[in-house]
């Protein structure tokens, strides 16, 4: 059966780097995974005013991660922090109190950034939000990307070999975490 990967890009630039990322990582993937978009950007900003009548994006964002075994986090770094979409989507999933559509699911995040720390502080950041909301998050191994055009092609094609070959373990090793989080806590 296969394991159905909702992802998040972080980034709403029509030239995410973030956005090429997962590309790549979508074609380096396991076969079995199969990898759906979690769109945040139609999302209007968070108020727990919302909270007794969600509005249907929100709805909608609730859904596609009800209906995901996983999720993925792509995303920039922004001023050493997330960006503020990405935020503001994590706390609509995360509410109404008592919903958190994050319970128990298998996570794992990663990033690319032009700056040579390739999003690490970010991730940092990220990983401290999906702690708090209960997240199953893969810890090891870590991938921060230093993105390049000469490697990361826009369709999503990469270019040195040994950048290949660490995210395709990157993401054998994102299927082997999904799969050990599944047999202790089913989805389904
Ligand atoms: C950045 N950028 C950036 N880079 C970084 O390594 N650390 C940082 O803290 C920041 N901060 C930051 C803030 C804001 C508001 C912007 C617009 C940019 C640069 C960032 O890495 C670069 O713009 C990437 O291209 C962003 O990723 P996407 O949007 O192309 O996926």
């Amino acid at each position: 059966m296969a394991t159905r990967v909702g992802y998040f890009v972080g980034s709403l630039s029509s030239t995410s780097i973030n956005r090429v990322l997962s590309r790549a990582l979508i074609r380096l993937a396991p076969e079995h995974l199969e990898f759906t978009e979690i769109p945040i950007g139609n999302l209007p900003l968070y108020s727990p005013d919302h909270d007794a009548n969600y509005p249907p994006q929100a709805l909608a964002l609730k859904e596609a991660i009800a209906g995901s075994d996983a999720v993925l986090f792509v995303t920039p770094e922004y001023n050493r922090s997330i960006p503020g979409a990405l935020k503001n989507a994590i706390d609509w999933a995360s509410r109404p109190w008592g919903q958190n559509s994050f319970h128990h699911m298998p996570a794992a995040v990663i990033g690319a950034s032009i700056g040579a720390i390739g999003t690490a502080v970010g991730q940092q950041s990220l990983r401290a939000v999906l702690s708090f909301c209960n997240a199953r998050q893969m810890t090891s191994p870590e991938a921060y990307v230093h993105f390049t055009p000469e490697v990361f092609r826009d369709d999503g094609e990469i270019t040195d070999p040994s950048t290949a070959e660490f995210l395709t373990d990157y993401m054998q090793e994102f299927a082997t975490h999904i799969e050990r989080v599944l047999t202790v806590i089913p989805r389904r």
